[in-house]
């Protein structure tokens, strides 16, 4: 073993960068598609408003190319607010041992596994528009304003589906009526599932 008590001071500096990479990275794990979805929901349940009765909607549409398969998520949650929008997509930054929001990875993980991030839209009822972000990755980004049809909540929207989204315990999910889905996703949110194949 090395005797730290012989180190002396240098003038190197050694730059350590945050990659990109990270966030497809991150779509590497064990994951499977139910415990995705329940990464999901888990933040909607997280983010519920008070005495309002949670909805969140899942809509898969399927199809025999790639380009139109697509996985969508929306709920009424609280939103993310613009000035937390940029830690919410850094990974690791927001940690809350307390809640269902534990690591600050859970949503990366979800998009980088199923596919690509077409788009996450959230608004707070404090917003009159939504933000529109296209891409996660470090540094400046510059996202849209959009109105929508909700007073609060957040959408995200995945194409270009990895195998995950296309195996077969996806496919059996999706066949699955309404209340089946909602059980093996095993969350206290009222989650529905619906296939759409084009
Ligand atoms: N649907 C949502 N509604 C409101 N806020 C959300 C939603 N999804 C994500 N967020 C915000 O983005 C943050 C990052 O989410 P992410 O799932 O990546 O990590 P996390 O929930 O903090 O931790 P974990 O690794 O346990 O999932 C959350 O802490 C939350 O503040
Ligand atoms: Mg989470």
């Amino acid at each position: 073993m090395i005797d730290l008590s012989e180190a002396k001071p240098s003038r190197l500096v050694v730059d350590v960068v945050a990659n990109n990479n990270i966030f497809e990275q991150l779509g590497n794990n064990t994951y499977t598609f139910t415990d995705l979805i329940s990464e999901l929901v888990d933040n909607s349940v997280a983010a519920r408003v008070a005495n309002e009765l949670l909805d969140v909607l899942i809509t898969i549409g399927l199809s025999n190319h790639r380009d139109r398969t697509f996985f969508v998520i929306t709920d009424n949650a609280s939103g993310i607010s613009r000035d937390k929008l940029g830690d919410a997509i850094s990974p690791a930054a927001l940690q809350d041992q307390e809640s269902l929001n534990e690591h600050g990875l859970g949503m990366k993980q979800a998009v980088a596994s199923l596919g690509e991030l077409d788009y996450l839209a959230t608004k707070t009822p404090k917003d009159a528009e939504a933000i529109l972000v296209t891409e996660f990755r470090f540094g400046k980004l510059e996202p849209k304003v959009l109105k929508v049809p909700w007073s609060h909540g957040t959408e995200i929207r995945v194409s270009h589906p990895s195998n995950l989204m296309r195996s077969p315990e996806q496919t059996s999910l999706c066949h699955e009526p309404a209340q089946a889905c909602s059980k093996a996703i095993a969350s206290p949110a009222l989650a529905c599932i619906l296939a759409t194949r084009s």
